[in-house]
C-alpha cells in the first residue's frame, strides 16, 4: 500500500515502546488512529504526542483511544465495532501488544503460560478474527502487521515460554498471509521481527493481571534482568516504526531490524537439518 495519508490505522500496545513509535509514525503520515492498550495514562500520552506529531507536518489528525485487553475476545470485538462505527473502515491493523516472561521451561506454571499466550497469541488471533473479515469485506487495500520477535525465529535458553508464543504468532501470520493470497483478498501481512529495542518490555509485569501473578524464581529474575539490559542497549523504537512503514509500502512479509538475523536463521536451520541442537 503506497499511500497512507487519510487511511485508518489501529495499534494495540500503543501506550509504550514500539506501539507508541508506530502511532507517532502513522500520525506523521497523516493517518487516522485508533490506539488501544490496558495502560490508561500511557495511552493518553501517546494520543497527545501523536496529535502533536500530526500538527508538525500540518496534517489533520483524528486520534481515538480505547482501553482494551487484547487477551479478551469481547474487548477486541468492542474495539473493532468502535473503529468501523467511527471510521467506516480500517486499512492498517497492528497486533502489537505483547509481554515478556523468562525462566526455565520447568519452573514456569500455568498462570505464566496463560498470561504469555493470552496476550502474545490470543491477542493476535482476536485481532485477526474481529478485524480481518470486515477488512476483506470493505474491499480496499489493507495491511496487517503482527509484532512477532526474533524470538519467533530462533530460541535462546531461559525464555522458552516467550519463544513458544512468538513461534505461534509467526505461524499465525504466515497462515493468514497464505489464506489471504489463496482467496485473492487485497490485504497483505507483515511479521515484524525486531531484535532488542529500547522499550519497557523487561518491565512487562506492570500490566500483569493479579489473577495470573506467580512467584518469581532465580532463573526467571535472571532472564528478566537480561532482557532489560538487552532492551536498554537496543535500537530506538522509531527505527522499528520506519521499518514497518517501509514494509507496508513494499508489501514485505518478514521485517527484520538487522540483516544478521537472516544469517542466524540460516545457521539454525542448517544445524536443525543435521539433527543437531542449534547453538
Ligand atoms: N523491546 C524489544 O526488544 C522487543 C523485541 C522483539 C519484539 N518485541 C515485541 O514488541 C511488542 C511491543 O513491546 P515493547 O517492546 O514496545 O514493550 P512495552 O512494554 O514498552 O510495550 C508493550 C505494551 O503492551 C501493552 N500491553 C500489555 N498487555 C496488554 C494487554 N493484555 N492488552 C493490551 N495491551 C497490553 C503494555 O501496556 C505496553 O503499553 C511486543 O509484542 C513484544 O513482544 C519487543
Amino acid at each position: 500500500m503506497r499511500e497512507l495519508s487519510g487511511k485508518v490505522a489501529v495499534v494495540t500496545g500503543a501506550a509504550s515502546g514500539i506501539g507508541r513509535a508506530m502511532a507517532l509514525r502513522f500520525a506523521a503520515e497523516g493517518m487516522t488512529l485508533m490506539l488501544a492498550d490496558v495502560d490508561h495514562g500511557g495511552l493518553a500520552q501517546t494520543a497527545a504526542l501523536a496529535a502533536r506529531e500530526a500538527e508538525v507536518v500540518a496534517r489533520q489528525a483524528k486520534v481515538l483511544t480505547q482501553i482494551t485487553d487484547v487477551s479478551d475476545a469481547s474487548a477486541v470485538r468492542h474495539l473493532a465495532n468502535r473503529c468501523f462505527g467511527e471510521f467506516g473502515a480500517v486499512h492498517v491493523l497492528c497486533n502489537n501488544a505483547g509481554v515478556f516472561q523468562g525462566g526455565h521451561m520447568w519452573t514456569r506454571d500455568e498462570e505464566d503460560f496463560a498470561w504469555l499466550f493470552g496476550v502474545n497469541v490470543w491477542g493476535v488471533l482476536h485481532g485477526i478474527h474481529e478485524f480481518v473479515p470486515r477488512m476483506i469485506e470493505q474491499d480496499t487495500e489493507g495491511h496487517i502487521v503482527n509484532t512477532v520477535s526474533t524470538a519467533g525465529l530462533f530460541v535462546k535458553p531461559g525464555s522458552g515460554g516467550y519463544a513458544a508464543t512468538k513461534y505461534a504468532a509467526l505461524a499465525a501470520s504466515l497462515a493468514l498471509a497464505q489464506d489471504l493470497a489463496a482467496t485473492g483478498a487485497r490485504l497483505r501481512v507483515s511479521a515484524l521481527c525486531p531484535g532488542a529495542v529500547r522499550t519497557r518490555i523487561g518491565d512487562s509485569d506492570r500490566s500483569r493481571p493479579a489473577s495470573l501473578v506467580t512467584t518469581p524464581t532465580p532463573d526467571e529474575v535472571d532472564s528478566r534482568e537480561s532482557i532489560s539490559r538487552a532492551a536498554e542497549g537496543g535500537i530506538d523504537p522509531s527505527e522499528v516504526a520506519d521499518l514497518v512503514v517501509r514494509g507496508i509500502h513494499e508489501e514485505r512479509f518478514l521485517l527484520l531490524t538487522d540483516p544478521k538475523y537472516a544469517d542466524r536463521l540460516r545457521r539454525q536451520t542448517e544445524s536443525l537439518l543435521t539433527g543437531d541442537l542449534p547453538d
